[in-house]
């Protein structure tokens, strides 16, 4: 699944979801057109990742990332609560960080906009699982299949 971020309209960003069948979802290809950058919207993205992955079903995000050429990424990761994990995958690379975090439960409210069940997510939220809110005015919406 793919999201994307609209700013007056225009494509300013997306990141990639994959859910798999035992709870964990990989947050792939996030991007934020430099123009847009600094004002919070990667940020955005990767809740409304997290909120999605919750309406899946899921319980854990994801993610492998590159030190020293993406540390604005690994930045914004660990302050949303993103922590080291076990290598994953087939990648044949050594220099690669894999990151996760649980995901919170969906409020009511986040439910019903996703058309999930209330709950859904991780069983134990905890201060890590909480994304704090941001103020940028942009539009985040699905555009694409599972
Ligand atoms: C990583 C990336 C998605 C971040 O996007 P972004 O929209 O700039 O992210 P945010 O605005 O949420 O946060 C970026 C910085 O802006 C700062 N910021 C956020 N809101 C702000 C605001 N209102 N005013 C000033 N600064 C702000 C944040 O503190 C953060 O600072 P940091 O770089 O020291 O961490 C973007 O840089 C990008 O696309 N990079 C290339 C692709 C990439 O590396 N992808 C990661 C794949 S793993």
């Amino acid at each position: 699944m793919l999201l994307i971020a609209t700013t007056d309209g225009l494509l300013a960003g997306h990141v990639g979801i994959v859910a798999e069948p035992d709870g964990t979802a990989e947050m792939k290809r996030l991007y934020v057109r430099p123009y847009a950058r600094g004002l919070g919207l990667g940020e955005r993205l990767v809740r409304a990742a997290l909120t999605t992955a919750a309406g899946l079903g899921c319980h854990t995000m994801k993610l492998v990332t590159v030190p020293g050429l993406m540390d604005s990424a690994i930045a914004l990761y660990y302050r949303l609560g993103f922590q080291p994990m076990p290598r994953f995958g087939d990648l044949p690379l050594d220099n690669l960080l894999y990151l996760e975090r649980c995901i919170e439960p969906l409020d009511e409210a986040a439910a019903r906009a996703l058309g999930a069940a209330p709950g859904q997510g991780a069983t134990l939220p905890s201060a890590r699982c909480r994304v704090p809110s941001s103020p940028v005015p942009a539009t985040v919406r699905e555009n694409g299949g599972r």
